[in-house]
Parts: structure tokens; sequence; C-alpha cells
């Protein structure tokens, strides 16, 4: 352990540093003596956990789960591995796989009350908001809680589909797909997609959309998994610590930006308007932000975007969105070459080609990001797990406060 001093005007501390095994160092200021806090508005740069699931570099464009590049995984696995991977630490053998998807085939049912609460919900909900009302449902009834954590993480991640599939159905004014829960016939994804859509999915699809939720279950400290860590550590249900995430990924600061950047690649609608848009994004006095642009920890290419464009030019091959695909890569082009785009260092996330690819596989717009809910409560039970594991504290910040001195009424 190293130390080093840390001065202010009349104090000098000496604090330990931890090595991580990769990345940045840690200042450890768990044992600092004196009564004043470190200010870090938006935790920057504040490590609030340790953590041995998901590395990201974010100047190389670098993106491990488990030690594995994301790249490499998307290319040689199946989705229930690197639920396995993301949730026990490594990957399957051919006899874990098979008793890990038996029981996820065991949890895949929900109680009858979900479908029941659903008809009092007004038909123009949004899918994140029916989704979060089904797992508040969950997170109210003790019956679906389990004792053993990694039988409530899998039963959870295995009731999951079945919620997002049912909110999106409802959004759309349909009825849900019944389908028998014994048969275990169809893997995770393919009975996902049968219940979202009412039909048996091409190989095609399957493949698709295995990426996307590969592409999105894990991405170390985002909000969402900061908030499930931060509500978890009080020590409420694993479904109450789920809805606490699910909110906080709705926002299109988070996980809403691919609904947001489908509606703001329609309301471009032609290259021509491209310049305008641009002009937008850099204006100080427009609040407008260029969707899918720019990451709190990338300052390079985010390596997801890349997988996500190649998808997008394999999907749209056969599909009628082209306008919006041609749109796409123009806009990308031309943000990239601007100074600004430039020296703010932005470059397009994730959820750039994500809405493009869910549209063409018949996802709605307001639908989108239920399904990065479904690939990310993966990486949200992962850390879940690793929380009573390590029987993490219950994480309790200070402030600066810069409210009035007391006074008298
Ligand atoms: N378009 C135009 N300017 C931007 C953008 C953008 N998309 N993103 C950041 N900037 C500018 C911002 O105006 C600021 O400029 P200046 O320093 O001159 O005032 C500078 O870049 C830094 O911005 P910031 O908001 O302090 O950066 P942040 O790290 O706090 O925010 C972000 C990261 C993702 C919230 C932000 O880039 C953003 O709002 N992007 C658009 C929404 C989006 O695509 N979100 C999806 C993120 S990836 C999926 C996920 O993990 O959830």
């Amino acid at each position: 352990m190293n130390q080093i001093n840390a001065t202010s005007d009349q104090m000098c501390f000496e604090l330990p540093i931890f090595q991580a095994n990769l990345g940045n160092s840690v200042l450890d200021a768990s044992g600092f003596p004196v009564d004043f806090y470190f200010q870090d508005i938006g935790l920057k740069h504040t490590s609030f956990c340790q953590s041995a699931i998901c590395y990201i570099d974010g100047s190389k464009g670098l993106l491990l789960y488990r030690g594995y590049p994301i790249e490499e995984l998307c290319k040689h696995f199946q989705f229930e591995s690197i639920m396995y991977l993301l949730l026990f630490g490594e990957l399957p053998t051919s006899r874990t796989l098979k008793s890990f998807t038996k029981k996820l085939i065991k949890y895949r049912h929900i109680p009858d009350y979900c479908y029941s609460l659903l008809e009092h919900l007004p038909e123009s909900s949004h899918p994140m908001g029916i989704l979060l009302t089904l797992v508040s449902a969950l997170a109210a009834d003790s019956s679906q809680s389990l004792d053993d954590p990694d039988e409530m993480a899998i039963r959870i991640v295995a009731q999951m589909p079945i919620l997002v599939a049912l909110s999106q159905r409802h959004a759309r004014t349909l009825k849900p797909v019944h389908q028998d829960s014994n048969d275990d016939s169809l893997g995770y994804v393919p009975d996902f997609l049968f219940r979202l859509f009412g039909q048996i999915p091409t190989e095609h699809t399957v493949t698709a959309f295995d990426q996307i939720l590969t592409l999105h279950a894990e991405h170390e400290q985002n909000a969402s998994t900061c908030t499930l860590r931060v509500s978890g550590s009080t020590g409420t249900n694993a479904y109450a610590a789920l809805a606490a995430a699910i909110t906080a990924l709705w926002g299109p600061a988070h996980g809403g930006a691919n609904e947001a950047c489908m509606q703001m690649l329609e309301a471009i609608k032609t290259c021509d308007r491209i310049p305008e848009y641009i002009e937008k994004a850099k204006s100080k006095e427009d609040p407008f932000r260029l969707m899918g642009f720019g990451h709190r920890v990338y300052r390079s290419r985010d390596p997801r975007a890349d997988v996500m464009k190649s998808l997008a030019k394999e999907v749209l091959d056969s599909k009628q969105d082209k306008p919006l695909f041609r749109l796409a890569p123009s806009l990308e082009k031309r943000a990239l070459e601007d100074p600004y785009f430039i020296s703010h260092q932005l470059y397009p996330n994730v959820d750039y080609y994500s809405g493009i690819v869910q549209r063409a596989l018949g996802i709605e717009n307001n639908a989108f990001t239920t399904i990065f809910a479904l690939a990310r409560t993966t990486g949200w039970m992962s850390h879940w797990l690793e929380m009573m594991r390590d029987k993490t504290p219950i994480i309790r910040p200070r402030q600066h406060y810069i409210g009035p001195r007391k006074r008298s009424l």
C-alpha cells in the first residue's frame, strides 16, 4: 500500500492508495480522520464500491465482462452463458449451463394478479411505467422472495422476459400471450420473443436479440446500477431494489436515450437538416443534445456502438427503415468531423444505433428501454449478489450544505 499526502491550507494527511487490477488506482478515504467531506458533484471521481463484474477503459474503448471483451462474448456465446458469467463469475460448463437453463425454466412464471393488475392500467401507459408497476407488485408479495440469494437472482432474471413482454403488449393494446410455463422447448430469448410477438421467431431475429441483450447486460456503476446498490444496501427486498433501478434507467440521459434518439432522427428526417441539428446541439442557449452521443466514461468510441452498428447493417438489409439508417450514419459522420464534438470527445454510444435495430425487429419506440431493462436485469442482479456476498454497509453519502444558517422564526 502506497501513501500520499493530501494537503489543505492547514492540514496534511497520509492516505493509502489501492492499486486496481486494471485501471485507475483508488485513494482510500474511509479512514479520513477529520470532519470535512470530499466534494464530487455527480460522483465523477468517486469509487463507492469494490466490484469484480465489469471493467471499462473509457479512453481505449474497452469493455470487459468478468475479464472477457464484449466483442468476443457477442461473437461466441448465447445470452444464457453471458447471464451465468455475470451472475456467477465464470463461463458455464455444459453441465452448469444445463442446470442453470433448467432453473430459468423452473422460475419462468409470474402470479396471476400481474395479469389482472394490467387491466387497471390505462392503455396509454408507457411500457416502462407498466414494467415498474408489475415489478413493484412482486415487491409487495412476500411469497415471491426466496431466502437463497442465488435462487432469488435466477428467479428475477427468469421472470423479467414475461414482465417486459406483458408491458409492451399492454401498451400496444394487445392481449398477453399465454405460454405453458412447463414448456421447455424454447430457450430464454426465443421464449421472450414468442411471448412478445405471439409467434415462433426466426433464427435471425433470435441471434439479433441475443446480441442486443449481451451488449446491454452490464456497465459497472451507471446510474441505475448505482441506484440498485444504494437501495439494496438498505436491505430492501430484491424486487424493490430492481424497481428503483428501472426508475433510474427510464430517464433520457440513461436508458431512455434510445427512445429519445429515435425521436430525434424522426424529427431530423432528411440529411439536409443535419447541419441545423448539429448547431442546436452545440448551442449553449439550446438545451437540445445529440441523443445517443457522449458518455460519462467513454472518451473514445463506445465498443458497444460498433457492434450495434454492424448489427444494424445486417438487420436493415432486408427491411424498409432504410431512410433512417442512411440518416444515422450521415449525422454520425458530420458530428465526428465537427470541432465541438472532437474537442468534447463525444462519440456515438450504444443507444445511437440500438433504436434503429430494435425498430427493424418490430419493437415500438417507447418500448426500447424495456428491452434495455430486460438485458440490464442480469447486470443489476449480479451487483445485488455481489453486495449480498460482500455484506455491503448502507450507502449514505454526505453533502455540501449551502442553505441558510440557523435562524429564528
Ligand atoms: N450533445 C451535445 N453536447 C454534449 C452531449 C451531446 N450528446 N453530451 C455532452 N455534451 C457536452 C455538454 O454540453 C458539456 O459541454 P460544456 O463542457 O461545453 O458545457 C460537455 O459535453 C460535458 O457534458 P456533461 O453533461 O458534463 O457530461 P456527462 O459525462 O455528465 O454526461 C451524458 C454524459 C451521457 C449524460 C451526456 O453525454 C448526454 O446527455 N448524452 C446524450 C444522452 C445519451 O445519449 N445518453 C446515453 C448514455 S449511454 C447509455 C447508458 O449507459 O445509459
